[in-house]
């Protein structure tokens, strides 16, 4: 079986305010219902897990009975280790998405499922459009060519035994679960992701994202 694990235990301190990003109501829906409702769609997905903080725990469980909704960590890479603990124990591929990325289509977690046949760890990726540099206080150390360059997005996918294994043996905090793989010395894949699959991050992501569902219309 295949399970997705959505990650919605975060705080959004870049986002700032005093309801966590995706908590907030946009045309009427939670944030963090469009990432739900498009993994729902997903024929070969079997089980969701949604990982929220204590506050928005009985929220959830109301609003979503037909899913799992277990509690999170302090760090992401908590939060994603107690969704992976989550699974039932005959899931073999598993999908694991920022809820902050609404904007996130079938074809491309479908994509993301069907890479998993061949290899065990991949994401989404896209090029980058900025120069990105290295730097240390004020100064500049390195750049690398930006073709060689990616921004990795989610979901990311992998298989179950071997990411549950990478996060039981290594407990450095990644900022995601392509990093901890990559560092367990998997062989990572990456597959063309999109620009709407943007994470909400800060109120000008928030502004965007509104512009796009009223255009979407
Ligand atoms: N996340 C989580 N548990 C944490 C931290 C983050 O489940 N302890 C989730 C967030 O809810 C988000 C995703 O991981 O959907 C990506 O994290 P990010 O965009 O960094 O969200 P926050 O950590 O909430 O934001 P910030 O870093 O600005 O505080
Ligand atoms: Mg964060």
């Amino acid at each position: 079986m295949n399970t997705a694990i959505i990650l919605a235990a975060g705080n959004s301190n870049r986002f700032g305010g005093s309801t966590p990003k995706q908590f907030i109501r946009i045309n009427n829906r939670l944030l963090i219902d469009f990432s739900i409702s498009t993994f729902e769609k997903i024929k070969n997905i079997n089980s969701i897990i949604i990982v929220v903080s204590k506050k928005y725990y009985s929220l959830m469980t109301k609003e979503y009975p037909e899913h799992t909704i277990i509690l999170g960590g302090e760090t992401r890479k908590e939060s994603s280790y107690n969704g992976l603990l989550a699974c039932d124990k005959n899931t073999k591929k598993v999908l694991i998405h920022d809820s902050a990325r609404p904007l996130i289509t079938k074809d491309l977690i479908n994509n993301c499922i069907d890479t998993l046949d061949n290899y065990s760890a991949v994401t989404l990726a896209i090029s980058i459009k900025d120069t990105i540099a290295k730097v240390n206080n004020s100064s500049i150390i390195k750049i690398d060519d930006r073709e060689t360059l990616r921004a990795i997005q989610t979901p990311q996918g992998f298989n179950y035994a071997k990411i549950i294994k990478a996060h039981i043996e290594d407990k450095k905090n990644y900022t995601d679960d392509i990093q901890l793989m990559l560092n367990s010395n998997y062989d990572c894949k990456f597959i063309e992701g999109n620009e709407i699959n943007f994470k909400v991050t800060t109120k000008n992501d928030f502004i965007l994202l509104t512009e796009y569902l009223k255009n979407a219309k």
